[in-house]
C-alpha cells in the first residue's frame, strides 16, 4: 500500500551544506578553534557571526507591522519592487530588448520556475558540470534530463564544451535551454570576462539560427564582484541577442541585502519581441498563483527602499563584504599556490573550489578533511571552500592543512 503518487522519489533529501554545517557545530563544541567551518554559504564576519547589513535591518525593523502582515500587491510582485529589480540589475545597459520582472521566493524560486517553464518533462536542460548542487536536483525534480558542459578549458571559459552540448541537444529537441552562473560563480568564484561574454553571445546567436535558445543566467552573487562598477556590465552583451533567443536572469536579494531568510528574488525575462516576454510572463504568473501565491511583501518593500533611498549606504555595506572576501581569498589562494593545491580559476565571490576530478578521491578528501576538523562542501569535480564564512585567522594556514591531508591520502 502507498499513500503518495507513484512517481515520488523516496530517497531522503541529503543537502550536504546544511548537514555538514550541523556536524561542524557539534565538533566545535568539543574541539573549539581547531574546527574550520568552510561549508556555510552566508557571509559571516571574522567572529563567525552572520552579517546582517545594519541599514537594511534598521529600516526593516521600523517598517509598519501592517506592511509585514500584508499580501503582496500582485502575484507577479509589487510594482515598485519589479521596477527596482530591473533598475538595479539592468542599469541602463539594455536598450533593444523588452523585459519583465516576476517576483519569486528567492533565487531558488526563480530557478524552480525556469526549470518548470521552458521544457517539458523528459526534455533536456544543459547545466555546467561543476555547479551549485541544486541545479541537477531541481532538474530531476521537474523530470528533466541533464546534459552537462565543462565550464573551463584550463583557466578560461570553455565555449567549445557548451557548443558540443548545445549541438547534441538541438538534434533531439526544438529548444535549447542552458544555464550559466556568473559572475562570482558558485562553487568556483569564476566570472566571465568581457571577451568571454562576447564569445558566448556569438555562440548563442549562431546556435539559435537553427534552434531557439533560452539562456538562464544565475546572478545570485553578482553584487560581490571586486569592481563594483562592472557588476552589471554583462548586461551590455545581452543587447546583442537575436530574436530567436530568450534570456532569463535569476536574481536574489539573499546576498544583495544579506536577507537569505526573507525568501525574495526575481525572474527577469528579456527578448527582442514583446509577445515572447508576455507569453513567459503569463506562465510565471500562473506558476506563482498556484505554488507560492505571492512573495514576502515586506522584503519587496525593503528592497525597493534600499536600492533607491538607501542606495549609497547599501553599496557601502556590500563593499565591506567584498573587502572581507578579498582579504580571505588573497590569503588562501596564495598559500594554496605556495603548497601546490590545484583550484579552479577564482576571480571573486563567496567560494573557491579545489579541483579533484576523480569522484572517489574527492569523496575520500571530503571525509578525510572532516576527520581533520575541516568542513567543506563536495561538488562535482571538487571540494568547495566557503570563503564567505571563513575568518581570516582560519584562512591562514588552511591550505597547508589541506595539503597535508591530501598527501596522507595519496600515500595511503
Ligand atoms: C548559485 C546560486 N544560485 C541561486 C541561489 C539561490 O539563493 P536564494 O534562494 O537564497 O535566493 C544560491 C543560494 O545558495 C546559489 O548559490
Amino acid at each position: 500500500m502507498r499513500f503518495h503518487r507513484k512517481s515520488a522519489d523516496l530517497t531522503p533529501l541529503a543537502d550536504i551544506s546544511f548537514a555538514t554545517a550541523a556536524r561542524a557545530r557539534q565538533d566545535r563544541e568539543v574541539n573549539g578553534d581547531l574546527v574550520v567551518q568552510a561549508s556555510i554559504g552566508t557571509l559571516c564576519d571574522d567572529q563567525q557571526k552572520i552579517i546582517a547589513f545594519p541599514s537594511v535591518y534598521e529600516h526593516f525593523d521600523a517598517m509598519d507591522a501592517r506592511t509585514k502582515a500584508s499580501y503582496a500587491q500582485s502575484f507577479t510582485g509589487n510594482p515598485a519592487f519589479r521596477k527596482a529589480v530591473a533598475d538595479w540589475v539592468l542599469e541602463d545597459h539594455v536598450h533593444s530588448l523588452h523585459h519583465s520582472v516576476i517576483a519569486t521566493p528567492g533565487g531558488t524560486g526563480a530557478l524552480w520556475a525556469s526549470m518548470n517553464t521552458f521544457l517539458d518533462p523528459g526534455e533536456t536542460v544543459i547545466l555546467p558540470k561543476t555547479a551549485w548542487n541544486s541545479y541537477t536536483a531541481m532538474a530531476d525534480h521537474n523530470s528533466l534530463q541533464v546534459c552537462t558542459y565543462d565550464m573551463f578549458a584550463e583557466d578560461h571559459f570553455n565555449p567549445a564544451s557548451l557548443q558540443q552540448a548545445m549541438t547534441a541537444v538541438s538534434q533531439v529537441q526544438d529548444r535549447i535551454v542552458f544555464l550559466i552562473n556568473t559572475p562570482c560563480n558558485n562553487p568556483t568564484g569564476y566570472s566571465l570576462s568581457d571577451e568571454e561574454w562576447e564569445t558566448l553571445i556569438g555562440l548563442v546567436n549562431r546556435m539559435a539560427e537553427t534552434c531557439p535558445v533560452v539562456m538562464i543566467i544565475d546572478i545570485a552573487y553578482f553584487d560581490y564582484v571586486n569592481d563594483p562598477s562592472a557588476r552589471s556590465s554583462f548586461c551590455r552583451h545581452l543587447d546583442e541577442i537575436s530574436d530567436r533567443v530568450m534570456v532569463n536572469i535569476l536574481f536574489s536579494i539573499s546576498k544583495t541585502m544579506t536577507a537569505y531568510g526573507m525568501r525574495c528574488g526575481a525572474s527577469i525575462l528579456l527578448a527582442k519581441h514583446q509577445e515572447d516576454v508576455r507569453q513567459i510572463e503569463i506562465i510565471l504568473e500562473k506558476t506563482a498563483r498556484l505554488t507560492w501565491s505571492n512573495v514576502n511583501n515586506a522584503a519587496m518593500e525593503c528592497f525597493a527602499w534600499a536600492v533607491s533611498e538607501n542606495r549609497d549606504q547599501l553599496k557601502k555595506e556590500i563593499q565591506g563584504g567584498v573587502r572581507l572576501l578579498k582579504e580571505r581569498s588573497d590569503i588562501f589562494l596564495k598559500e594554496a599556490a605556495d603548497c601546490g593545491l590545484e583550484l579552479y580559476p577564482y576571480r571573486e565571490g563567496f567560494f573557491c573550489t579545489l579541483k579533484y576530478e576523480d569522484p572517489s578521491f574527492a569523496a575520500a578528501m571530503f571525509q578525510a578533511l572532516m576527520d581533520h576538523h575541516i568542513y567543506t562542501v563536495k561538488v562535482t569535480g571538487g571540494i568547495r571552500i566557503a570563503l564567505c564564512s571563513l575568518p581570516v585567522s582560519q584562512a591562514r594556514g588552511l591550505a597547508a592543512r589541506i595539503r597535508a591531508v591530501q598527501d596522507q591520502l595519496t600515500a595511503d
